[in-house]
């Protein structure tokens, strides 16, 4: 997520944010100062009473007691002065106006009245039916605070004290009920930390969450005043297992909001102007841990943890990597918070992570640096932490017959539910492990696909990207001769190099049938891209389609990985869009090629049984044939989708800086959605004919996905466009397509279209152009699925392209993939 206000210009954001800093104004605001006649003001928020007049809107029914302290402490704020105490079950009532996520906060603060010892209460507290305070005993005589965030779904918040049978009674002194900001918690899947490997907690914002620590690490104590949700944080030193370990950061510059996932509602500026780093004065070259150990209720029970960054530490991007450790788990490795924040340093973001209690009942919290940090600049940081305890959700019924009829059927209904989510997850299992052919004995040493099923150390492939069998009709059969290779390069001739990348060089070369090709050669001997490599034989060989680079064949001879494509004349759309002096593509031209590589990626999304993201969409990519016709590449990146417990990749951000889906590095969650948003910035390049990124322009303009969306905000999308366009885009066009753009890069994934939508939209406007006219209204507001394209618009194909495709351009399974390959090997003049 990024904050609302990424596509304002960021100077007026930071004025916006500034002055409204402490003005969060909630829709539904209760404060109430309980068992008092009159209102009283604490924090500038006043607390009416709860008493003025009998039968008071809030109070339920039900007896109750006003009680004042006589004698309270000088320095106990008024508020706290009296309670109300309920003898028997009741409480108090708002009315809602807004459904969604809500903060409730219960103040006590026991005192002696009239008898009543109210140390000694002992009591229960529901919320419209739900149990979320049970047996609560004080035994102090301090003030607590218990807060939860919960989701209201109706009109109405009852809350009820019922008090258990031993004191006889409960109490409180003050309530708040307010609404929370929409983007407090969400609901986009949690990384879940534990024993199984990495999982997805989803449904979060359904859950009841307790806030049981609210940290600001290396800070002082912020109050409420500090806070636009009025919260208190203490200070972290409590909690450090090694003081000496731990060093205080702080920044006078307030953080840039802007840029990164959090908001001021998230956490106030001062948690993110101070930080815990490494104490590096003794122990320079070290590497070591910051830990903190936060005690919580031994047993079983879920927290969500939320840990707060904001990197003022380092001098220079891309400087810090550190790892995350909860409960000694890996939680995040290699963070760098350059990436998180769209380059922008000081910027404040947040990681949710739900965790398991373990025994002795404490959440660990560790940080400390990464392979990847340089030994100099070594450093790892902590600003703010959040601990909350998600409540097993317990419902009080109100009558016990009908509670009875309902465990019996909930009982028998549990258990089919339960029996069928048993076969179904066995299906799953047994689904996924199909997938993953049995361990051969290795055929040859160093990297070869094999080793991915052979259980080796190279387990990110082997948790679940299996995609093809290796057997004799699988990708075995593309394997190419070295030999032949070197001869098709002219022994990898530096003049036939026509592109490098991570990966190495890319050659181009012409087989012995005459067939053109591009050779992506590893660099000899090194490992680094054997993941790539690995994943990118096994995608490519299962997948076929006019609209995604062939895989001609691989060779893994000799210490080499070489993988080889079909050539395509015309290279990356890139060039063709800006600085490589190529003559400008006509609008038409460029709308066939968005249109034929969102068919390529809708094909990715859904035409496997998985499902595979590409993960590194954008310009360079996309490919084009001696015709124009274009294809996507580059699956190095590319995983399948989710096959139960691994919904989510989570090895570190990888992809191009610019064309990042946001929610995607924040949570480090991977969906097709991330893919659409790539998407959507290509589109933009396509109109402005600029590159996503371009750090010598004006700030505002740095960035082309914000910068497009300013000016499509405005209506105005044409003041920017490419000048070789310049009218020569219909308006209804260039309509469609700025609106196609924009949901495609819209902030949260499930707002964004599915590419099938985008496929259909750009037909749309490829009519538009063509013919000016629009459809038929009914067929226009069609955006919940592709249609079959209408023949006008499907982009030429050349009649020397294979046939491997049935109609709708999916591979036609009947066909070996070593027929492909002959076909493709004796396919002359490509
Ligand atoms: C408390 O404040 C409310 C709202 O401002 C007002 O309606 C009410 O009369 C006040 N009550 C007392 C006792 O001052
Ligand atoms: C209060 O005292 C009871 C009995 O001594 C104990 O079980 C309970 O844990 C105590 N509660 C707190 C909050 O200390
Ligand atoms: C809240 O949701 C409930 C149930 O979904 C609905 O009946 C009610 O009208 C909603 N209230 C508001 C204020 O939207
Ligand atoms: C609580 O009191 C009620 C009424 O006096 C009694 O019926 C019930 O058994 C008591 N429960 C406990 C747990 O003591
Ligand atoms: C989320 O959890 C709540 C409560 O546990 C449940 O009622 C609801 O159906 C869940 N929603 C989804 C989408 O799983
Ligand atoms: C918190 O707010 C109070 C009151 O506005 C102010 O005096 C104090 O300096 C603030 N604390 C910090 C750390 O900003
Ligand atoms: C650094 O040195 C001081 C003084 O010798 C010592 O007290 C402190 O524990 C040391 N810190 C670390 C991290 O070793
Ligand atoms: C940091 O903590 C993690 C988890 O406890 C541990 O695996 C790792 O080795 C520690 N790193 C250092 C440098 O001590």
């Amino acid at each position: 997520m990024v904050t609302k206000n990424l596509f304002l210009p960021t100077i007026l954001v930071s004025l916006v944010s500034f002055s409204f800093s402490t003005s969060f104004t909630p829709t539904d605001n209760y404060l109430l100062n309980c068992g008092s006649p009159t209102n009283i003001s604490l924090y500038n928020r006043l607390f009416l009473a709860d008493s003025a007049k009998p039968g008071s809107a809030f109070l339920s029914p039900g007896h109750s007691i006003s009680l004042k302290n006589q004698n309270p402490p000088s320095e106990l704020p008024a508020l706290y002065h009296t309670a109300r105490v309920f003898t028997s079950s009741s409480g108090y009532k708002f009315n809602i106006k807004k459904n969604g996520t809500h903060l409730v906060r219960f103040h006590f603060s026991p005192f002696v009245a009239q008898g009543f010892h109210l140390n000694s209460a002992r009591f229960s507290v529901l919320v419209n039916g739900v149990l979320i305070l049970r047996d609560l005993q004080l035994n102090s005589t301090n003030t607590v605070l218990r807060e939860y965030i919960l989701k209201v779904d109706r009109n109405v918040v009852e809350i009820v004290f019922t008090p258990v049978n031993v004191s006889g009674f409960g109490f409180v002194n003050a309530i708040e009920v307010f609404t929370a900001p929409g983007d407090l918690i969400m609901d986009e899947g949690v990384k879940l930390i534990g024993a199984a490997g990495s999982q997805v907690y989803k449904n979060l914002s359904s859950q009841v969450l307790e806030t049981i620590y609210r940290i600001n690490v290396g800070g002082s104590k912020l109050t409420p005043f500090n806070d636009t949700l009025w919260r208190t944080w203490i200070p972290d030193d409590d909690y450090l297992l090694l003081k000496s370990a731990a060093r205080r950061a702080n920044t006078n510059y307030p953080p840039k909001y802007e840029a990164g996932g959090a908001s001021r509602d998230i956490a106030p500026d001062n948690v993110y102007m101070t930080a815990q780093e490494m104490n590096r004065e003794n122990s320079s070259y070290q590497t070591f841990n910051i830990t903190w150990n936060f005690p919580v209720a031994s047993g079983s029970a879920r927290y969500l943890v939320r840990l707060h960054f904001c990197d003022f530490v380092s001098r220079v991007l891309n400087s810090l990597y550190f790892n995350v450790y909860i409960n000694e788990y890996l939680a995040y490795g290699d963070l760098d918070l350059s990436t998180l924040t769209f380059r922008v340093l000081a910027s404040p973001v947040y990681v949710d992570f739900v965790v398991d209690s373990v025994d002795p009942g404490v959440v660990q919290v560790s940080v400390g640096p990464s392979v990847l940090s340089n030994t100099l600049t070594m450093n790892a940081i902590l600003n703010g932490a959040e601990i909350m305890k998600i409540e097993n959700i317990e419902s009080e019924e109100t009558s016990p017959k009908k509670k009875n009829i309902w465990v019996v059927v909930g009982s028998i209904i549990g258990s089919f539910v339960g029996l069928c989510l048993l076969l179904l997850a066995l299906l799953l299992a047994m689904k996924c492990r199909k997938k993953k052919p049995k361990p051969r004995p290795a055929e040859s040493v160093g990297w070869t696909p094999l080793r991915v099923y052979g259980g080796s150390s190279h387990s990110r492939m082997s948790e679940g990207t299996a995609y093809a069998s290796p057997g004799p009709n699988g990708y075995f059969a593309l394997r190419i001769p070295f030999a032949d290779l070197q001869l098709a390069t002219n022994n990898f001739d530096q003049n036939l190099i026509i592109g490098s990348g991570g990966f190495g060089m890319v050659f181009k070369g012409v087989l012995r049938d005459n067939t053109k090709v591009a050779v992506k050669r590893g660099v000899p001997g090194s490992r680094q891209g054997l993941p790539e490599f690995q994943t990118e034989i096994t995608v490519l060989s299962k997948i076929r389609h006019r609209h995604l680079v062939s895989l001609v064949g691989y060779c893994e001879e000799q210490s080499e990985m070489i993988l080889v494509y079909e050539y395509m004349e015309k290279g990356p759309l890139k060039s063709h869009l800006y600085g490589s002096g190529l003559p400008p593509l006509t609008w038409k031209q460029r709308l066939e090629i968005c249109i034929a590589s969102a068919r390529g990626l809708h094909y990715l999304h859904t035409g496997s049984a998985e499902g595979i993201i590409h993960r590194d969409i954008k310009s360079t990519n996309i490919l084009l044939d001696e015709n124009y016709v274009a294809k996507v590449a580059d699956f190095g990146l590319s995983r399948s989708g989710p096959c139960l417990d691994e919904t989510h990749v989570s090895t570190g951000v990888k992809g191009s800086f610019g064309y990042l889906d946001p929610e995607y590095f924040r949570r480090q969650q991977l969906t097709d959605k991330s893919d659409v948003y790539s998407f959507g910035v290509v589109l933009c390049e396509v109109l402005c004919a600029r590159p996503a990124v371009d750090p010598l322009l004006a700030r505002e303009q740095v960035n082309l996905a914000e910068w497009a969306m300013q000016w499509q905000n405005k209506g105005m999308l044409e003041q920017i466009i490419d000048p070789h366009l310049v009218g020569r885009i219909r308006p209804s066009s260039l309509k469609k397509f700025g609106e196609t753009a924009e949901k495609c890069l819209a902030e949260y994934g499930v707002d964004r279209p599915t590419m099938g939508d985008v496929l259909w939209n750009l037909e749309y406007a490829l009519q538009l152009q063509e013919t000016g006219q629009q459809r038929e209204p009914h067929e226009a507001s069609n955006i919940n699925g592709p249609e079959p394209p209408t023949p006008g618009s499907v982009p030429h194909i050349p009649s020397n392209n294979i046939r491997r495709e049935g109609e709708d351009g999916n591979y036609n399974s009947d066909l070996s993939t070593t027929k492909v390959f002959s076909q493709l090997m004796t396919n002359e003049g490509r």
